[in-house]
């Protein structure tokens, strides 16, 4: 989420606004829940996880209030991130964000994050499918982003996978677990992605 929506304050859009769950043809998109709480400390208390994220692991004393942050929609602001949580037959596989960075320029921006045991599958790319195609039909988006370490090879696959461009390769541009970091930058512009999921 971009590299993902964990540290960040958290927000979504008005469930009367934006149709939960969202369906695509293998996963259902829904709004997380306290009762999620064991999957969603499994995913961010996985050390290969949070690898390329901002923070480091989940302690389990912290997955309660990193949770909370994340259930119950609200109306959306700027800044604010959707967090849906994915499922593939009822099945937590992780899960996935949009932000409406800027509404006067209408930029979004969308994250993924998924079990190690969910990988390789296609999930991952069909879920973030969904949310970009929410923040054009939904948030108004003009153009999605996706940030990310740039050393985050599979994110990197997801971007490309959804149609985004790379636009940029910002290096050293910050601290991130005691190191600097590259950011890698990948966009698709409301015009290019209708251009092609027009049949
Ligand atoms: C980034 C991340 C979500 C990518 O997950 P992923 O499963 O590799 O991505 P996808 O869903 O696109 O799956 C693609 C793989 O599924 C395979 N696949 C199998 N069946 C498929 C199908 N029906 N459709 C599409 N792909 C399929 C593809 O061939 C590809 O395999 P490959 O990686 O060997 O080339 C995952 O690595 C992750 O959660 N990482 C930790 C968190 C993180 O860094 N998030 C990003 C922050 S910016």
């Amino acid at each position: 989420m971009g590299r993902a929506p964990s540290r960040r304050e958290q927000s979504c859009q008005d469930a009367g606004v934006i149709q939960l769950p969202l369906t695509t043809e293998r996963l259902e998109l829904r709004a997380l829940t306290m009762s999620d709480l064991d999957d969603h400390h499994r995913l961010f208390g996985d050390a290969s996880v949070v690898r390329y994220l901002y923070e480091g692991q989940l302690p389990r004393e912290k997955a309660v209030p990193h949770l909370a942050t994340r259930v119950n929609p609200r109306p959306p602001g700027e800044g604010k991130w959707l967090n849906l949580a994915v499922t593939h037959d009822g099945h937590y596989l992780g899960e996935v964000g949009a932000c409406l960075h800027s509404a006067e320029h209408r930029q979004c921006e969308v994250g993924y994050v998924f079990l190690p045991e969910a990988r390789g599958h296609g999930f991952a790319t069909e879920a973030a499918a969904a949310m970009v195609a929410l923040c054009f039909e939904s948030l108004g988006a003009h153009r999605v982003t996706a940030r990310l370490d740039a050393r985050n090879m599979a994110s990197a696959a997801v971007a490309q996978r959804l149609g985004m461009r790379h636009e940029a390769h910002l290096r050293e541009n910050e601290w991130v677990k005691g190191e600097w970091t590259d950011e890698a930058i990948y966009a698709i512009t409301e015009e290019e992605w209708r251009r092609s999921h027009t049949p």
